[in-house]
């Protein structure tokens, strides 16, 4: 277990690294020349003359300091370190080492993707290339030698600029990049490989070209026009928002279709997966293209928050990821819809990070410990990260907030901070006591506000009391009160806004009054969702309708319609229980009535996202003990009776705004009016076919074959509709998409993901046969999320079957996984972590899965760590 109040500074620094690649078919020998000095920050009488270095699965050749061959006494090896004994203060090592990463199906340190090779090594897969000090605050300069076979791998790329390319003898060539700014070891990357490149340029504010070069397997380069425009647009609005120019004459990004996660960073050299960068309108939906924009600024971002500032140490990472989420979540709503990006990030963090908050792998946003650093990349650390860093914003005021990272950035750069740093530059610039506010970075669980108002008619004063409380999570028993920004409004009954207001709750319990105030007012809370935080406010069903219909505040509106369908939903779930026939009130479906005939021509996309209930996820938050057969019934039922007496409205909008040719011109820009338009008439579409009568199916399944060849948001949608309905087609058009798309690998995966995520009955035996089929590939991250992780995380019904079937699925997948990718396997045992939220037949089945996991011998401490803390 690494602690943070363990943390010592390095004792040796690494000044300058000399890289040379030998790539062969069986292995690779990697000679690493590092010079090392003692750290002058460590007094000379506190220095321990031995320097430990971090190396796994490496076959060390052998180890030269100062030009002399080490004996064997002079060094000591362990499986995961190699220890050089008396080192003097100042010098070269020399180290070299076998490698194969032909074998290596972690996907950690040097591996090949489709015969190319490529590295990932954040977080600590550099030390499974060469020994070394991996940890992000030792800073290195990079010069990196490459020598491979010309033929098979006529690209050789790594950090920063090429200074040299030459032709060797027997077919061979080598080349030498150098990284002119200091790096931690786990931004270094290279690449190697039969690679097509798009090409393009950026001129900077101060007016420097940068050279944009994607590189692609064969075949894929007219799939990268999007994400180069997504490139530049994410320089463009980095430079106008935050004043961050590009630092490097050139910026590579390298798509690959093996990579445990979205992307890397990697300085001038950011690695993909190719699910984030190859998209054309025939194979990629619009949500797809939503994506690759904020994956690509995401990765861009972090050359400025990440790359030239770092982390301290890995418990830190937030200071990087909250920051650079938060960071491409700005650029998605200024270049999207404000509204519904900010709708799409607080869905996101109901469905992973709040119940990740309130289950047994509950975290703060900076861990006090871990046993394996990747079990860290969470929705807590990425997600409230960047709630976390909003809010300082909503606090501060974005002038402040502004000048705040403008001093973070003059004063760090070049550095490896700490978070502290980070919440410092904020409080510099403001005059802001931040003091409380940081327990939003070591407190876990989501805080829960309970608010009630009372309205004084003689006085005319309306007074909110504003409770807050905060549920007790692993190792932290007790909380102190948060520092909670509330954005509030005040509505009259007929949803005019009287005021709005920005308050400020620091204490356990606050009373906030409001003077003038003619009538009762309809409070409209926590506006724009300014804080991550769950309200109880005991809202009248009128109250919601006003607020859904006029609220100014576009989220909010947003907000009052998941609410009152929550409300409703868990009404009519007491209803199914109690064996009463289920009714919907007719102010339910009237109100969106009124949203379809006010909004339809205003806008699309985001009635769109108010025509959408909450997930059976969402719902599921809201039950202590989780009722996943009563959500889905009573989800479909409301869905139904919606249809049924909207369905007049539902066809005209369809068809006003159903283009039957299915045709997208993008020319390299996607407009997201008419990406709104689409969303719009496929989810009217959706409401339709859930009728399943003979014209809607019809209707449906010509939107399928119209689109097939040509838009992939049409075809999905209407695919989606069909595979989830009884009928005889379904398997026709499965097999006829699969005929279609069988050679496109990212196609494939969403074929794979749409059968896991059905919702018949069946649902489980077809993965356990589609884990057979040809095109499924375990050893592919991209297969397992489509197939495994999307039956586990986004099937509910089918996945948490009573007779346990579906974990017992699960778990196996684990286990076979574990052997290959422990990273991919630890990602996929999650679903099992949160057994205490079912009732008592589904918690003994998920933990006789869990404990059958903890009995295997040789499992990896990835998936150990997180078992061992569900089953406490
Ligand atoms: N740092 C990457 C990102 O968020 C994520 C990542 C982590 C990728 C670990 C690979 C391995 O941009
Ligand atoms: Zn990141």
């Amino acid at each position: 277990m690494h602690y943070l109040h363990d943390y010592q500074t390095p004792a040796y620094l690494i000044d300058t690294v000399n890289l040379v690649f030998d790539l062969n078919e069986k292995y690779t020998i990697v000679t690493a020349k590092l010079y090392l000095y003692a750290n002058p920050i460590i007094p000379i009488h506190q220095r321990h003359s031995d320097l430990v270095l971090n190396g796994e699965l490496l076959e060390l050749l052998s180890i030269e300091l100062d030009g002399k061959l080490l004996e064997k006494i002079q060094f000591q090896k362990t499986e995961k370190s190699l220890t050089i004994l008396q080192v003097p203060e100042a010098f070269f090592l020399e180290i070299r080492t076998r490698i194969r990463p032909q074998e290596n199906t972690a996907l950690s340190g040097l591996y090949q993707s489709n015969g190319n090779f490529c590295t990932q090594c954040e977080a600590q897969g550099f030390r499974r290339i060469t020994y070394f000090l991996d940890r992000p605050d030792v800073m290195a300069r990079f010069t990196v030698t490459i020598i491979a076979d010309k033929e098979r791998y006529p690209v050789l790329l790594s950090n920063g600029n090429l200074v040299s390319h030459q032709k060797l003898p027997e077919g061979k060539q080598i080349v030498i990049w150098e990284d002119p700014f200091k790096k931690p070891c786990y931004l270094f990357a290279l690449v190697a490989g039969h690679l097509d490149c798009a090409e393009d340029f950026f001129v900077t504010q101060s007016g420097r070209q940068v050279t944009l070069r994607i590189y692609v397997e064969k075949g894929n380069l007219p799939k990268c026009a999007h994400a180069m425009q997504a490139i530049k647009k994410a320089m463009r609005w980095d430079e106008e928002k935050f004043g961050r120019e590009y630092d490097l004459d050139i910026y590579m990004i390298v798509a690959v279709s093996d990579f445990n996660s979205g992307a890397m960073e990697n300085k001038g050299l950011n690695i993909f997966n190719t699910q984030y960068i190859l998209a054309d309108p025939a194979t990629a939906t619009d949500m797809d293209y939503i994506h690759i924009e904020s994956v690509i600024a995401h990765e861009y971002c972090h050359n400025w928050t990440g790359n030239r500032i770092t982390c301290r140490d890995w418990f830190q990472l937030s200071l990087k990821e909250g920051l650079t989420i938060f960071r491409d979540q700005n650029f998605t709503a200024d270049t999207t819809s404000p509204v519904v990006a900010r709708i799409h990030d607080v869905v996101g963090l109901r469905n992973s990070q709040f119940p990740e908050d309130a289950g047994p792998l509950a975290h703060p946003v900076r861990p006090e410990c871990y046993v394996e650093i990747n079990n860290f990349y969470t929705s807590t650390v990425y997600n409230k990260g960047a709630e976390v860093i909003r809010m300082q914003q909503i606090i501060l005021g974005d002038v402040l907030f502004r000048k705040g990272m403008d001093l973070y950035f003059a004063r760090h750069d070049g550095q490896a901070v700490t978070i502290e740093e980070f919440v410092k530059a904020m409080e510099d610039v403001s005059d802001v006591d931040l003091k409380q506010f940081r327990l939003w970075y070591s407190q876990a669980g989501t805080p829960v506000l309970d608010i009630v108002d009372d309205y004084d008619a003689t006085k005319k004063t309306y007074t909110l009391t504003i409770k807050q409380s905060c549920p007790a999570t692993p190792q932290q028993p007790a909380k102190k009160p948060f520092h909670i920004p509330i954005k509030i409004g005040l509505l009259d009954s007929s949803g005019k806004e009287i005021i709005h207001d920005f308050l400020q709750l620091k204490s356990p319990e606050e009373k906030f009054t409001f003077n003038s105030i003619a009538s009762k007012p309809i409070p409209s809370l926590l506006r724009g969702f300014s804080a991550p935080v769950k309200i109880n406010y005991a809202y009248a069903d009128s109250d919601l309708q006003i607020l859904f219909k006029y609220d100014t505040d576009l989220f909010n509106r947003w907000e009052a319609g998941q609410r009152y369908t929550v409300k409703l939903i868990l009404n009519l779930i007491q209803d199914f229980r109690a064996g009463i026939s289920l009714q919907l009130p007719t102010d339910y479906s009237s109100i969106f009535k009124f949203l379809l005939e006010t909004m339809q021509d205003k806008d699309k996309w985001l009635l769109a996202e108010m025509l959408t209930l909450p997930s059976e996820k969402y719902l599921a938050e809201q039950m202590k003990i989780i009722d996943v057969d009563a959500i889905h019934f009573v989800r479909e039922f409301v869905l139904t009776e919606l249809a049924l007496q909207l369905q007049i409205v539902f066809l005209e909008i369809y068809e006003k705004n159903h283009d039957k040719k299915s045709i997208i011109k993008f020319d390299n820009k996607f407009d997201t009016h008419e990406m709104g338009q689409r969303q719009l008439k496929n989810i009217c579409l959706m409401y339709l076919m859930i009728l399943n009568n003979k014209l809607y199916f019809s209707m449906g399944l010509n939107q399928f074959n119209n689109a097939l060849l040509s838009n992939m948001t049409d075809t999905m949608a209407a695919l989606r509709c069909l595979v989830n309905i009884e009928n005889p087609e379904r398997e026709k058009v499965l097999a006829q998409f699969y005929q279609q798309w069988q050679n496109d690998a990212l196609v494939v995966d969403k074929w794979f993901a749409l059968q896991a995520t059905a919702t018949s009955p069946d649902t489980l035996s077809r993965v356990k046969q589609l884990l057979k089929h040809p095109a499924f590939d375990i050893k592919n991250p991209n297969k397992v999320y489509a197939l495994i992780g999307a039956f586990g995380q986004r099937n509910p019904v089918r996945f948490h079957t009573d007779t346990g079937e579906g974990y017992q699925f699960l778990a196996d997948c684990v286990l076979q996984l574990d052997a290959l990718n422990p990273q991919i396997a630890a990602r996929m045992v999650t679903p099992l972590s949160e057994w205490q939220r079912y009732d008592k037949k589904r918690q003994h089945l998920m933990r006789d899965q869990l404990e059958m996991i903890m009995r295997q011998k040789n499992i990896s401490h990835n998936v150990s760590e997180l078992v061992n803390k569900s089953l406490v």
